[in-house]
């Protein structure tokens, strides 16, 4: 008998094809409707694995009403939706999909960097509205500019150290900001400055958040941290919801107090904050960081191969809690 897995939302169909061959699979292929509650439940409750999504959420009482389950796999490399602690309580093991994304999330960073930056989104909004009558003019949109400016990256892992490799070529001076100082090989490499977090807000023209959701990353920007922002600076988050306290940042849009903002992720998301909407100076994107064919298709892959082998009694490569491995070892 195959081990039974549930796929929690449409992926591409040469996975399920390659999940097809070892699981018994249960996919949501057709509707793609995000699984809650009661739904989520039931759909796990005759599973030993799960290939899930960041925004699939795994607390106490999912994990709880899935007697059999063995796996949570996330296809990200975030786990904020995964309560490990829960996971580990029964040896359920939980993994991720670190490195196969990085280039790609510091490429939409950047890209981030330049549209709120330079005010692309903003540009191309006001052309299609049909307001170019008038031909070139002197101060027309004028943005920020990033080459010679200095970035502030606050979280300075693989993803982080790809923005800022990313940023020698335009010239930048690089401060970082991280719980725990980068090797000296690494600020060598990268020509990167460690300072605090109040000297990095202060001093830098962009900031990047690059570092994963927890408890104490909750709001770490909010009303007082971007007050200690230049009022040309600009603040781009590609990591996760919840790290900038959003209505405070609003705020700061409306009244120019930094000069804009650009967001792959949101608090609450899809839902998010409407005042964003109304504002020109936020270019706002829904949570494509990792969006290419080439990289969603390896991180499937990755995660797919830590189902396998979390389902085969083998410690997955990218076991996020090694309590449950022990705890299923004894
Ligand atoms: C991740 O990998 O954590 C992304 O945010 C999901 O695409």
């Amino acid at each position: 008998m195959k081990p039974k897995i549930l796929v929690t939302r449409a992926t591409f169909d040469d996975v399920i094809g390659k999940l097809r061959e070892r699981f018994e699979v249960d996919d949501n292929q057709k509707d793609d409707t995000p699984l809650v509650g009661e739904e989520m439940k039931r759909r796990l409750a005759d599973k030993d694995g799960v290939l899930s999504t960041g925004s699939d959420r795994f607390d106490a009482a999912i994990v709880e009403a899935a007697p059999r389950l063995k796996a949570v796999c996330n296809v990200a490399v975030g786990y904020n939706n995964i309560d490990l602690a829960a996971c580990s309580e029964r040896g359920i093991l939980a993994t991720n999909t670190p490195e196969v994304l990085d280039d790609t999330t510091a490429d939409t960073t950047w890209a981030l960097i330049m549209a709120a930056g330079r005010r692309i989104t903003e540009a191309e909004r006001w052309l299609r509205a049909g307001n170019w009558i008038q031909g070139w003019k002197y101060d027309r949109l004028l943005g920020q500019d990033v080459h010679h400016a200095t970035l502030g990256i606050i979280g300075m892992g693989r993803i982080g150290q790809a923005i800022a490799r990313r940023a020698k070529g335009f010239s930048m001076r690089i401060l970082y900001h991280n719980r725990t100082r980068a090797t000296k090989a690494v600020e060598k490499e990268l020509s990167a400055k460690y300072v605090s977090l109040a000297k990095l807000l202060k001093e830098s023209d962009f900031v990047s958040l690059n570092l994963p959701y927890s408890k104490e990353a909750h709001h770490l920007i909010g009303a007082k941290e971007l007050a200690l922002m230049k009022p040309t600076a600009v603040l781009v988050n590609a990591a996760r919801g919840g790290i900038v306290d959003d209505a405070a940042l609003v705020q700061a849009l409306k009244e120019k107090r930094i000069a804009a903002a650009g967001l792959d992720v949101f608090e609450g998301e899809p839902k998010f904050n409407p005042g964003l909407l109304e504002l020109d100076n936020a270019a706002l994107i829904p949570h494509i960081g990792s969006a290419t064919r080439a990289t969603r298709m390896k991180m499937n892959l990755l995660a797919v191969k830590n189902l396998a082998a979390a389902l085969a009694g083998k410690r997955p490569p990218n076991l996020l809690n090694p309590e449950a491995w022990a705890k299923r070892r004894r």
